[in-house]
């Protein structure tokens, strides 16, 4: 048997472009300021990259509303410097992904420019319309970050039409053999570009059942998205897979499934014919805490190891609040970055968490966001001095807390920065068959603990947790080193305690 494919040991880090770095002083980061600090990311030991979506764009949701799947949209640059980045990052040996926006398009964009036009228009049909009155929607669905209908009426045809999102994001209807075609084409667009894969966005939103019945009321006020489980999405999913799978070199997608129950987010690997890797979003709404992570992790392992689907994990992305900011302590980030790099799957990190960032607190008067997003968008500072090394005065978004001391530079000069247990993590793991590809299983614990225990043939290490701010003593049977300490000493025999907030990985 050979190795597994490079997706399943590798660790990639989510780049959120407008707030990475801005190279030509727009304010807005750019696709030449995330090349300018790839060696960074090759530094620090991550194997790819998931671009959020820098295509053209009104930007109304910031990237996640198309008009255009196969261009760049000019404040991030130009096709020719995203195939500059793409070369510079193979020849690093960084793997790229991209972010494919499937569910919907913007309003902006010429098919759906076309679509509402009128009722007889070739391209009506590539989008979901109803009739009805303008005074109630077809049905009671509701859209993310508005909380109101998922609908709306347009005047000059006379229907209604559905966005699960914004309203300038309408939903594509992929029940239209040419909506599939043509998409399917923006894949291949950017497949024939020599892209790695594809983060696919709500995924499991693209196939809907085309009677859009209501939902019961009782789920009524959750946004349809989280709702919408339809066996056409996976009928879909095959299709893509087989044409990623047509190109050679292991090409991948990470679906972006938001559903919350594990099993059926593991239902869309499909058997291993779908989804190569899905993220699953219950262990990021877990609080900290050593019962509620045994579970996640029991509920993975249940739901995933029966159908060799392989997991991931993720603690922080450009939608919630960053986890440092959500547990509350940059000692408990420590050994959360211990946990993300140790579970069995491949871990996801975002840009900014290295070094330990909080949210931005941003005021009332400088919120950008419809969805209240803005404290974990705020920009990456990599220098001390302001403004840290962003070309330009004034981001986008402010500065996230005390960015002159917790910065790129900084970080780099302190050995015992967060920057450098992620390094060391990520170094460890690299060479651990046991860390990359080994079984997981519980170990015996004692309260407010989380032990466990990774084996790959000879290989094996131990994982504890201590998620208590409380020493704690654990025994294990055997002799143990300790390898990574998420603060501490290193490099010592493991004497049965665990200091306050503290992880270690074990040989
Ligand atoms: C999920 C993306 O992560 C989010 O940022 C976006 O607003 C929605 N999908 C809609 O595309």
């Amino acid at each position: 048997m050979g190795e597994p494919p490079w997706w399943q040991s590798a660790v990639v880090y989510q780049i959120y472009p407008r707030s990475f770095c801005d190279a030509n002083g727009d304010g807005v980061g750019d696709l030449e300021g995330i090349r300018q600090h790839l060696d960074h990311l090759v530094w620090l030991g991550v194997d790819a990259i998931w671009i959020s979506p820098f295509f053209r764009s009104p930007m109304k949701d910031y990237g996640y509303d198309v008009a255009d799947y196969c261009d760049v949209d000019p404040l991030f640059g130009t096709l020719e410097d995203f195939d500059r980045l793409l070369a510079e990052a193979h020849a690093s040996g960084l793997r790229v992904l991209v972010d494919w926006v499937p569910n919907h398009t913007s309003d902006q964009h010429p098919w759906f420019q076309a679509s509402r036009r009128s009722r007889q228009d070739p391209k009506r049909d590539w989008y979901v319309w109803r009739d009805g009155t303008p005074e109630r929607p077809p049905n009671n669905w509701t859209a993310s970050f508005t909380q109101s209908p998922a609908w709306t009426w347009d005047d000059a045809t006379e229907q209604w039409y559905l966005h699960l999102f914004l309203a300038e994001q309408p939903d594509l209807n992929w029940n239209h053999p040419e909506v599939v075609a043509a998409m399917h084409d923006t894949l291949r667009f950017w497949l024939d570009r020599g892209v790695d894969g594809f983060r696919m966005d709500v995924i499991q939103c693209i196939g809907k059942h085309p009677a859009l019945k209501d939902v019961p009321e009782k789920v009524q006020s959750i946004p349809y998205c989280a709702l919408n489980d339809d066996p056409r999405t996976h009928a879909l999913l095959r299709d893509i897979r087989r044409l990623i799978d047509s190109y050679p070199g292991e090409r991948t997608s990470v679906g972006e499934v938001v559903l919350l129950d594990t099993r059926q987010v593991a239902s869309y690997y499909g058997a291993n014919d779908e989804l190569h890797l899905s993220f699953n979003f219950p262990p990021l709404y877990a609080p900290w805490d050593a019962e509620s992570w045994q579970k996640q992790i029991a509920r993975v392992e249940a739901a995933f190891a029966p159908r060799d689907a392989w997991p991931t994990w993720v603690l922080s992305n450009h939608d919630n609040p960053r986890h440092r900011t959500r547990y509350g302590s940059e000692a408990r980030a420590r050994a959360a970055a211990v946990l993300l790099l140790t579970l069995r799957g491949t871990p996801f990190l975002y840009a900014g968490e290295e070094l330990g960032l909080e949210d931005a607190v941003v005021a009332p008067d400088e919120r950008l966001d419809p969805g209240g997003r803005d404290g974990c968008r705020a920009p990456i500072p990599w220098r001390a001095a302001p403004p840290h090394g962003w070309a330009g005065e004034r981001p986008w978004l402010p500065w996230s807390p005390h960015a002159e001391t917790r910065n790129a530079e900084t970080a780099r000069a302190d050995p015992d920065s967060i920057l450098h247990l992620y390094r060391r993590l990520l170094a460890v793991r690299r060479q651990s068959a046991a860390l990359r590809w080994g079984a997981w299983e519980a170990l015996p614990t004692c309260a407010g603990v989380l032990a466990g225990l990774r084996t790959h043939g000879e290989d094996r290490r131990a994982i504890l947790v201590n998620f208590t701010d409380e020493p704690r003593e654990l025994a294990l049977a055997g002799s143990w080193t300790v390898e990574v300490a998420s603060h501490g000493a290193a490099g010592e025999r493991y004497e049965g305690a665990l200091l306050p907030d503290q992880a270690l990985v074990l040989r």
